[in-house]
């Protein structure tokens, strides 16, 4: 250890460049999860910063006396009790703007597989059926001529409805409260924004005030037409109601990029031939991953030598 460096703790899993990052500029400790026993006691004073993608907790935070900063990895930040790290006066900071353009596209490639088909067509092709058993069947839906409806107009709903308007699809979008410098049109409920729309896209972020608020009531609005993509929490969809409006049909189809409980996901939706289902990847490329990862270390350099953070959390 090197007394003069800060020492930054990484608990659990995380992307490659980060950590090598973190242990070039700081001393490094890592563990496999979110545990602080598995910190030994003369460490679990050392630290003063934690770079994290993965749940951090209250008793987590209170287990580290001289904690800081906490360093979430990605936009969404439900995952860390800020609320508590603010009343310890431990700053958290996250990732937004550099993964808008990346989740915004995966946003449109989703629509697009959910609406077509594309992944069945593929596997289709590759199980040899095409030759067996003629053309892929024609796909009941189509983007053509659909209205989206954004539910949570920020940087990423943004550049979602930016690329939308591209294909000629109009949009509007429900927020708390208005945005004065969009000219898309405004719903005050989420319940007035599904019945205006047959393309509903989810973008807020997680937390208690989003949970669930995706529910049966929204789908019937949507109508049999229509189409549900999930790009922000799983946990603001109330997933059995989704699954029983796919499975009566009373909506078409859903593209989902997360999940209430990840990783599992319930076995009802992976049976489902309506749902196009992806393992929260909407940001994960390299470029992209290491971008955030950058921007996560700049925040601990940025701290540590005096400075401000860069993007903090502010709750
Ligand atoms: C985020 O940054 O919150 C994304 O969900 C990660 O892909």
């Amino acid at each position: 250890m090197d007394e003069a460096r800060p020492t930054i703790l990484i608990p659990g899993r995380i992307n490659a460049h980060v950590r090598q990052r973190v242990q070039s500029e700081f001393n490094c400790i890592s563990i496999e999860t979110a545990d602080a026993s598995l910190v030994q006691p003369h460490d679990r004073r050392r630290v003063r910063g934690i770079a994290a993608m993965t749940e951090i907790s209250a008793p987590f935070i209170d287990a580290f006396d001289r904690l800081e900063i906490i360093g979430n990895f990605g936009v969404g930040y439900d995952a860390v009790d800020a609320a508590h790290a603010a009343r310890r006066g431990v700053m958290v900071t996250y990732t937004p703007d550099v993964l808008s353009d990346e989740v915004a596209d995966t946003t449109i490639g989703l629509v697009l597989n959910t609406l077509r088909r594309l992944p069945q067509a593929e596997a289709w092709l590759r199980s040899g059926r095409w030759l067996k058993e003629g053309a892929f069947p024609l796909t009941p839906l189509t983007l053509r001529g659909r209205t989206a409806g954004i539910f949570g107009l920020g940087r990423i709903g943004l550049a979602i409805a930016r690329r939308l308007e591209g294909f000629g699809i109009p949009v509007h979008y429900h927020n708390r409260t208005q945005r004065a410098d969009v000219a898309y049109p405004y719903h005050a409920t989420l319940r007035d924004l599904a019945e205006a729309v047959d393309l509903l896209i989810c973008v807020v972020p997680g937390g208690e005030s989003t949970e669930k608020a995706v529910g049966a009531e929204v789908f019937a609005a949507l109508g049999e037409n229509g189409v549900f993509i999930n790009v922000g929490r799983g946990t603001t969809v109330d997933e059995p109601a989704l699954i029983k409006a796919l499975e009566d049909e009373t909506i078409a189809a859903a593209g989902l990029d997360v999940f209430a409980d990840e990783p599992r996901v319930p076995r009802a939706l992976m049976a489902l031939d309506n749902a196009c289902l992806l393992p929260h990847v909407a940001s994960a490329s390299v470029p992209t991953r290491n971008a955030m990862g950058d921007l996560l270390v700049d925040n601990l350099v940025s701290w540590f030598s005096g400075g401000a953070a860069l993007t903090p959390v502010s709750e």
